[in-house]
């Protein structure tokens, strides 16, 4: 089975497995957690799932649910009221104690605020995602105000970080968050302690998130090659 079909089908076991009908959900963003919300859609105009509101990460989340009439509302919607029963995302690296780096389609943001809000969290991500420690092969995305590049900068090369300010694909110059902010790509040499880090990155003036998602912890959902999905918590 190739990547984009474990995609698939890991998205959609998580939501055969925990969602129901007249749950508050999260949905996250990017190619794991976008078949999730189709297979929710999907659910739903077979009248199996009923009464969802949904509070999408993204503005690609938006729309797709857009296109599946799932019924859409923010955290501080009354229907809301701030608090969620489940959210699903997918990941960019999960390490055995289910911390993860998350942010590699530059959702960070919304997508912990929303993972912080959900009674319960269910991350979504094929085998190539699992690894022994965070941050060495894939970068921590922090999302930096543009006021504050340089010296945020200095101040994580400080901390050991290798940092690389994440350019735009089709624009010229750097990517632009939906919240009009700068992303920051950084790798560690050596192992570090995302925990911990998790909350010093937060510290430096500027920083509005990072990407290491370290208090949850989530139930994990993993695409096999074989075509199995297990799952753990
Ligand atoms: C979006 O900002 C991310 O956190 C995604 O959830 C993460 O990058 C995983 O994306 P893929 O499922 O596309 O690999």
């Amino acid at each position: 089975m190739d990547q984009g079909a474990m995609k698939e089908l890991v998205g959609k076991r998580a939501v055969e497995a925990l969602v129901k009908s007249g749950m508050k959900l999260g949905l996250g963003t990017g190619s794991t957690a976008i078949p999730a919300v189709r297979h929710i859609g999907f659910l739903m105009r077979q009248g199996v799932l009923k009464d969802i509101r949904a509070v999408p990460t993204s503005f690609q989340t938006t729309i797709e649910c857009e296109k599946w009439g799932i019924p859409l509302f923010t955290l501080n919607s009354a229907e809301i009221g701030g608090s969620l029963d489940l959210s699903i995302d997918g990941a960019d690296e999960v390490d055995p104690q289910g911390r993860l780096i998350k942010g590699g389609g530059g959702a960070l943001l919304v997508e912990k605020i929303v993972a912080y809000a959900s009674a319960a969290y269910a991350i979504v991500v094929d085998e190539s995602k699992l690894v022994p420690n965070l941050a060495l092969r894939f970068p921590v995305p922090l999302e930096v105000i543009p006021e504050a590049r340089v010296p945020a900068v200095r101040t994580l090369e400080a901390l050991g970080a290798e940092v690389v300010l994440r350019e735009a694909v089709r624009k010229a110059g750097p990517v632009i968050t939906e919240h009009g902010n700068l992303l920051l790509d950084l790798r560690f040499p050596r192992p570090v302690d995302p925990s911990a880090l998790e909350t010093e990155f937060n510290r430096i003036p500027g920083v509005v998130e990072n990407g290491f998602f370290t208090r949850l912890p989530p139930t994990v959902f993993v695409g096999h090659a074989d075509g199995t999905v297990t799952s753990r918590k």
